[in-house]
């Protein structure tokens, strides 16, 4: 099994985390957006990188000063299912207490069975439906975790 773990995001993981985005969602963010998530916010830009390969990533801001937005997540498919989701989330929740943020939302489709069930075990509930939030039309879940 290879080594894993998750480290800040570097400019030269932008190439990886384009590839992953492309290969994981229907409609990926164009991968200019994601140097403007690291100019933002560097310390919530996160990969996970096994045998020095980045095989996954977790990105996000804060808003309004109180307000933590998880923007996307994707792990390369051929590392899923070995916990590195889970433990993006965990390292963005940690690095976002820091900066005295304690709440945390994220968007995701009502059909990605998968992600619903990892965010419910780590703590998101639903607390909204966003309709037609997706370009095909697809309705999205709102949830949201208060972090302690
Ligand atoms: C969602 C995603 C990031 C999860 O990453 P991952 O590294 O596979 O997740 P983990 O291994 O940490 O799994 C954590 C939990 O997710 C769920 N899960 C993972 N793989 C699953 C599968 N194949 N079927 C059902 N549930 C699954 C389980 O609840 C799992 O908990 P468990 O390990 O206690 O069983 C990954 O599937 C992915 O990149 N999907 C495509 C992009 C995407 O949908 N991103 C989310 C957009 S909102």
């Amino acid at each position: 099994m290879p080594e894993c773990s998750t480290r800040e995001f570097k400019p030269e993981d932008l190439r990886r985390v384009c590839e992953i985005e492309l290969r994981s969602f229907s409609h990926p963010y164009p991968c200019q957006l994601f140097l403007v998530y690291y100019y933002l916010f560097p310390k919530l830009f996160l990969v996970a990188e096994c045998d020095n390969l980045v095989v996954g990533y977790a990105v996000g801001v804060v808003e309004n000063g109180d307000k933590g937005h998880l923007a996307s997540i994707a792990v390369d498919e051929n590392y899923r299912g070995r916990g590195l989701g889970r433990a993006l989330i965990e390292e963005f929740e940690a690095r976002i207490k820091t900066l005295g943020v304690f709440k945390v939302y994220l968007e995701v489709s009502i059909r990605n069975e998968v992600a619903i069930s990892l965010y419910r075990k780590l703590g998101y509930s639903v607390v909204g439906l966003l309709r037609k939030y997706y370009p095909d039309g697809e309705d999205a879940y709102l949830m949201l975790k208060e972090l302690k």
